[in-house]
């Protein structure tokens, strides 16, 4: 068998916190400071992290709460859980609280305000923009959770009540897009961690870094669909032809055309297949549906997914209950 030239595929993985960040040490440098009195079992203020996507808000956020808040915090992604019930049973898990489930969400906040009494925690909200319903943040701020809200927007909180904004108080943390070079070392990072030594030439990850327009995740990814591609073509190196491939297909998110023309349901079907890169069309349906602001019927959805393959962007497999969905790539 051809020996694979990715040693490591999950150190590309969404969920795979890197052990090293870089560049990014005011930001580092800005949450401890704010969030360090917690380990002291005091108040401490909230912090709204925002900028464009992969510019290493999660990432960062993530560290931290692993490295210097562990057993004191929570990570929870609002945009798998979105409703105040899911959330806080959510932070109590993460808390290693026991939850059966089956709590009202009275119980559940009875349960956290309980913990906060005892402690003062950290909670993290990613892609905060997604909750359903923004009284929860007054709910933790009231109790004296500390927050740490991403979000790629802004103006994300700019429907907040008066009420909740200023029982907030969040301070604005902002993450600019890394620039070529701060790129190429973070895409040099990660292959050295994950990729067999000396298959991926130092003038073609520049290009990787530069072709990613100041985004860590475009990068990354163009790594490793080059490493994929190289492997399936059975080489033992990564050459200019995978890496153009991967380029092209990687930054296609962002230039594609068919993309613009998809409605927001369909663009939300292509983003949890992205992100799972092949399901059932039972289980994308079920995602959807929890996801879904207004989730259409299962005949629209069947329809939607139809011109996801049309156009190209998605491939099936199988039929009737054993249909399957699978990001092109
Ligand atoms: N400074 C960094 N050092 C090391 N790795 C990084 C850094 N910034 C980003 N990354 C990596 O780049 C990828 C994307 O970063 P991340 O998920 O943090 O972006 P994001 O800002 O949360 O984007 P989005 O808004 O789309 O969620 C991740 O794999 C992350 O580990
Ligand atoms: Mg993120």
């Amino acid at each position: 068998m051809e020996d694979l030239l990715i040693l490591d595929e999950d150190a590309f993985a969404e969920v795979f916190i890197p052990s090293k960040v870089l560049h990014r040490d005011e930001q580092i440098g800005e949450l401890k400071r704010r969030f360090s009195p917690a380990l002291e079992n005091r108040s401490v203020e909230n912090i709204f992290l925002t900028g464009t996507s992969g510019t290493g808000k999660t990432a960062i956020a993530r560290h931290i709460l692993e490295n210097n808040f562990r057993g004191i915090s929570a990570y929870v992604n609002c945009w798998k859980h979105r409703t105040t019930c899911e959330v806080l049973t959510e932070i109590l898990l993460s808390l290693q609280i026991p939850v059966r489930g089956r709590e009202s969400t009275g119980e559940l906040a009875k349960l956290l305000e309980r913990v906060i009494q005892k402690r003062k925690i950290i909670v993290c909200l990613d892609e905060v923009d997604r909750l359903n319903d923004f009284d929860l943040l007054y709910l933790l701020a009231r109790n004296g959770c500390g927050l740490i809200l991403i979000s790629t927007r802004c103006h994300a909180l700019s429907s907040l009540t008066p009420r909740i904004r200023s029982r907030l108080a969040l301070t604005e943390v902002e993450f600019p897009v890394y620039n070529n070079e701060e790129l190429y070392n973070i895409a040099k990072d990660r292959v050295d961690f994950a990729l067999r030594p000396g298959i991926l030439k130092d003038e073609l990850l520049r290009i990787a870094a530069m072709s990613a327009q100041g985004d860590a995740r475009t990068a990354l990814e163009i790594v490793r669909k080059a490493g994929k591609k190289a492997e399936i073509r059975e080489l033992t190196e990564i050459s200019i032809n995978e890496l153009r491939d991967a380029i092209t297909e990687a930054t296609k998110f962002k230039t594609i055309q068919p993309l613009n023309r998809l409605n927001s349901h369909q663009k939300l079907l292509y983003q949890i297949l992205e992100r799972n890169r092949k399901m059932s069309s039972g289980l994308l349906y079920d995602e959807y549906q929890t996801v879904a602001q207004n989730p259409v019927v299962d005949r629209a959805y069947r329809n939607y997914m139809r011109k996801l393959v049309k156009l190209g962007l998605v491939k099936t497999e199988g039929n009737g209950r054993w249909k399957s969905y699978e990001i092109v790539s």
